[in-house]
């Protein structure tokens, strides 16, 4: 697939290239200053997901057909503190610095109607309603997802209710800058009425692109994420870990690296450690691809420099 942007671009061409994205800095925590440094070198300083980063810049720039190429590589953790500073950035800043925009052009012309006042409670509604929105986001599907990373399913909620149950928040917006620019007679102040406006047209394509990576990327990656725990809730079969992309073997598969290279076969590795030959198999197929090892004598030079085994244990005959 071809992507706008990757992970050996230079950071500042990128920002360049798509101004939108400065948001991204402060939603993901990394400051300003990159030099000459490539996406993945400033994630990597900033402990920031690459793939979650790149899914939301080419998101950005590109809109939801880029998203079906990320769904499988993005860390639903980091896309869920993305989301949260996103939340906290719309609530606490955006809109209550809409608002005093919006009461500072309005209130300076004469008019005799109610339309400023009814105006102020439009917004006033509107705010209350993203409110609620992201609140319901932050207090309930989020923990959920928090969950279910731990391995935990829910009996009473789950993805698929969230997504449908889903608003667009960004059209009462729409309807807002409607009812001004149809409705509003504006006195001789039109630059503060105007910089509001401007101000609400860059909020509604805000919070669209918002809603967007919710519906496109977040809900698929934890429907996958939901596949995951239930399998592994069925069965004692190792399931994928989609937070897991890393090369870091876990506990179990250490003790059974150390199984292996102590000369032990899959049979009685199972007995020893309580589960079947199948799950050996799993483990050992997993540990292959992290390690890119398959040889007994290439796991026991892993196993003894990385202190799973002594060489006294090895038979190195
Ligand atoms: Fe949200
Ligand atoms: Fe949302």
């Amino acid at each position: 697939m071809n992507l706008f942007f990757s992970e050996t671009d230079k950071m500042c061409q990128v920002i360049s290239e798509e101004y939108h994205l400065l948001q991204l800095m402060s939603r993901f925590g990394i400051s300003l200053g990159f030099g000459e440094r490539t996406v993945r070198e400033v994630c990597e300083e900033h402990g920031v997901d690459v793939a979650t980063f790149l899914a939301v810049a080419n998101f950005i720039k590109g809109g939801e057909h880029t998203a079906a190429y990320f769904i499988d590589k993005v860390s639903v953790r980091a896309l869920i503190s993305y989301l949260e500073q996103a939340h906290a950035y719309f609530l606490d800043f955006q809109l209550p610095e809409m608002r005093r925009k919006l009461l500072s052009a309005i209130a300076f012309d004469n008019d005799t109607t109610q339309v400023p006042i009814l105006i102020m409670k439009f917004f006033d509604e509107f705010y209350g309603e993203v409110r609620n929105h992201m609140q319901s986001e932050n207090r309930r599907t989020f923990p959920y997802v928090e969950a279910l990373l731990e391995g935990r399913l829910s009996e009473t909620y789950n993805i698929s209710m969230y997504s449908r149950n889903h608003d667009a928040i960004d059209k009462r917006l729409q309807e807002l800058k409607n009812i001004i620019i149809k409705y509003y007679k504006s006195g001789k102040d039109t630059q503060r009425l105007s910089s509001a406006l401007f101000d609400i047209f860059n909020c509604e394509s805000e919070l669209h692109v918002h809603n967007a990576i919710e519906d496109y990327l977040f809900v698929p990656a934890v429907k996958l994420l939901e596949e995951c725990v239930r399998t592994q809730t069925h069965s004692d079969t190792p399931a994928p870990d989609p937070e897991r992309r890393d090369d870091t073997l876990s506990e179990r598969e250490k003790e059974i690296v150390g199984c292996v290279v102590r000369g032990m076969s899959n049979k009685e590795i199972a007995e020893k450690l309580f589960i079947s030959v199948n799950t050996v198999l799993t483990h050992r197929k997993n540990i292959a691809r992290k390690l890119a090892i398959r040889s007994v004598s290439g796991l026991t030079i892993y196993a003894i420099v990385n202190g799973i085994v002594n060489i006294d244990e090895i038979d190195l005959k």
